[in-house]
Parts: structure tokens; C-alpha cells; sequence
């Protein structure tokens, strides 16, 4: 209780004094900017977010504007962020909000979290920074946090670990201004109890900090498993005839749906570049032996949460065009204007789309 009283209190005392950390949504109060800003940030890093943020903003300056908007432009403007069903959910939200309530978004924590693409988390932060409810946010800087300070062995991602931290969390939360409170434990575990190399020489809770006084710094927060990443290998074809590009749209519930992309040969192992070239596989897809490879792109490599993407680009172009349904034609122009996913999109920026 003791420590308790001195965590929470010297929490809010570094944030009015020692907390310099600026950031577009902080602060805010208008309820769809703090959505649009957490939804940004639940898979996206800060510094990478505030770009997005603010043109998103610029873009759909209120539920009305992206209620309205088409899917496309949308998409376009997240467009290299990643976990793209975050867009889908949040043109349905906003549809729903301007459709069924009036265009005024929902107060209640439970109305909030009943929103699509919104969980525990987000829910409390928007609960908390636009209507001052007491809600403790939770995720993995508060467990970092918490865990540290108070000697806490049992892992954060477990249920038993995620219910004692739940309740830790919600106990230290002030209950006058919970926003305020949640805002500053998330500054205070990015700035300095960070996951690496975390401040403690300078750190206002060090003299009563469990991992700072008994050493434990790096073995605190326990996490009992660690993320295997699988390993993918793609093969784009950028394939030409006319000066058209043949692309599809990516239907598959996956990370990238609703994206676009050329045509793709995805192989168990790394191939050789001399094999490509012959590949029959290639052949029976565009259905005509006879087409000319222009070029082979260099191996480029993608880390995602949970993948590594290995891949490279085949430029071919056709001397008679290609009967399918998937796949349908746009010019250099067009292409630009289609949303892929980053492993695409970083591609055709750094060839600039001259594509020859
Ligand atoms: N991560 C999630 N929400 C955040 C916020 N409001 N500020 C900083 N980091 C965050
Ligand atoms: Fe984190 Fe170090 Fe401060 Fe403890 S002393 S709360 S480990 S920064």
C-alpha cells in the first residue's frame, strides 16, 4: 500500500515536472481524434504514427468525413502502417457511429468497446483521455512497469499474470483524472523505464524500485515464450503488355487483404535466379512460352511481427495479352494510386515507378 501510495503519486509528479514527451493527440479531448490516433498506435510505433496521424486527420477530419470516404482513399493513406484490417473496422465504425448514433461518438466504456477493431486497451485509453473515466489502460509498458517496480516473477502473458496486473493496474490508477495518469505511465515506460537500457540512474521511483535495488532489471518483465518467426519467400511477377500492369486485389483474410498485388509465386526455399527464368511454373501461370524477362530485382527482406519476408521482383513482358479473371490491367498512373503492401509499395518508391 505503502509503495503503492509513493508509485502513483511520484508518477503524476514526474509527469507535471520531468515530462517533455510531445505528441499530436496528447491532451486532445475531442473523443474521434484519441480513437483515430490509438487505433494508429496499437500496432504502430510512435514516431512512425505521428505521420500518419496527422495526415489522416488532414484527410477525414471527423467521423462524418470518413463515414463518407471510399474505401480506396482511405487504405491509400495507411498504406505501408501494416495490419490493414484496422482500416476495414475503422470505416465500418465510423459508418456506424454517423448511421446509428447520430454522428456522436459513444460515451460509455462498454459502448466504446463494443466498436469494431477496439478492445480492453483502446477502450480505456479513449474512456480515459476523452471522458475522464477510470479506466487503467494495460499493455506490455505498463506489465514492463509494474513488474519491475514492484518484484512482480509472474509472467505477463499468462492469465493468471494478466488478471494480477489488470487489478495492480486499476488500484494505482487516480481516479481524478485517469487520463492524465494513463498518459503519463505510458510516457514514463517509453522514455524511462524503457525495455532495453531503461533510465534507472535518473528515475524518480528507483529508491523503492524492486528490480533497480535487487538487480533484476533484465530479467523483469517474465515472459514465458518467445515469438517464432516464420520464414516466406516471394516472387513477384511485375508482368507488362503494353504498358499495362497486370495486378489483383487480395481477397484471403490475412494481413494484406484488401491490398493489392502483382502476380505472386510463393516457394518453400530460396531459388536460384537462373531457375526463375526457365521456371515452368511461370510459364503454365501465364499460360505463353514466350514472354522476355527484363529484369530480377535483388533480394529484399521485410521483418513483420511474425514473419520474414524474403523476396524480389521478375519484370516480364508479354507479347500477347493474358486471359484471366483474378488479374486486371492498370497504367504506370494507376498504379500509383492502389494501395499495396509495404513490401510492394517501398519497391515501386524506390524505382520510382519507372519499372523498366
Ligand atoms: N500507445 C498507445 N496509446 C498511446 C498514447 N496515447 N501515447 C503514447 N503511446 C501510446
Ligand atoms: Fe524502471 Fe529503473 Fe525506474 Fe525501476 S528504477 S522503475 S527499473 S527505470
Amino acid at each position: 500500500m505503502q509503495n503503492q501510495k509513493f508509485f502513483s503519486n511520484t508518477l503524476l509528479d514526474w509527469n507535471e515536472t520531468e515530462n517533455k514527451r510531445q505528441m499530436p493527440w496528447k491532451g486532445e479531448s475531442n473523443p474521434y481524434r484519441i480513437w483515430i490516433s490509438e487505433i494508429i498506435l496499437q500496432q504502430t510505433r510512435v514516431q512512425q504514427g505521428m505521420e500518419y496521424y496527422n495526415r489522416f486527420i488532414a484527410a477525414f477530419p471527423d467521423i462524418e468525413t470518413l463515414a463518407m470516404a471510399s474505401e480506396k482513399e482511405v487504405y491509400k493513406l495507411w498504406e505501408g502502417l501494416g495490419y490493414y484490417s484496422r482500416c476495414k473496422n475503422l470505416i465500418a465504425s465510423a459508418k456506424f457511429i454517423q448511421e446509428e448514433l447520430n454522428g456522436n461518438f459513444p460515451e460509455k466504456y462498454e459502448d466504446i468497446l463494443a466498436l469494431k477493431g477496439i478492445g480492453t486497451y483502446t477502450a480505456s485509453a479513449i474512456a480515459s483521455f476523452a471522458f475522464n473515466l477510470p479506466y487503467a489502460v494495460l499493455d506490455g509498458n505498463v506489465f514492463r512497469v509494474l513488474s519491475r517496480f514492484f518484484g512482480k516473477e509472474i509472467p505477463i502473458n499468462t492469465t493468471e499474470g494478466k488478471r494480477f496486473y489488470g487489478e495492480l493496474s486499476q488500484s494505482l490508477l487516480s481516479k481524478i483524472t485517469p487520463g492524465k495518469y494513463n498518459q503519463a505511465l505510458m510516457d514514463f515506460g517509453a522514455v524511462i523505464c524503457k525495455p532495453a537500457a531503461p533510465l534507472c540512474l535518473q528515475c524518480p521511483l528507483q529508491k523503492k524500485c524492486f528490480a533497480f535495488l535487487k538487480n533484476k532489471v533484465a530479467v523483469l518483465p517474465v515472459n514465458t515464450k518467445t515469438i517464432r518467426q516464420k520464414e516466406r519467400f516471394f516472387n513477384y511477377l511485375v508482368v507488362e503488355y503494353k504498358n499495362k500492369f497486370y495486378v489483383r486485389k487480395r481477397t484471403g483474410k490475412d494481413i494484406w487483404q484488401n491490398l493489392y498485388e502483382f502476380v505472386l509465386i510463393e516457394t518453400k526455399d530460396w531459388l536460384d535466379e537462373s531457375k526463375l527464368i526457365v521456371n515452368e511454373e511461370i510459364i503454365k501461370i501465364l499460360n505463353q512460352p514466350d514472354f522476355t524477362v527484363n529484369l530480377i530485382s535483388s533480394k529484399i527482406s521485410q521483418k513483420l511481427t511474425h514473419q520474414l519476408i524474403t523476396g524480389r521482383f521478375i519484370h516480364i513482358e508479354l507479347k500477347k495479352p493474358w486471359l484471366n479473371n483474378e488479374y486486371f490491367t492498370v497504367n504506370r498512373k494507376e498504379l500509383k494510386a492502389l494501395p499495396f503492401p509495404k513490401f510492394i509499395a517501398s519497391y515501386l518508391a524506390d524505382k520510382n515507378v519507372s519499372l523498366n
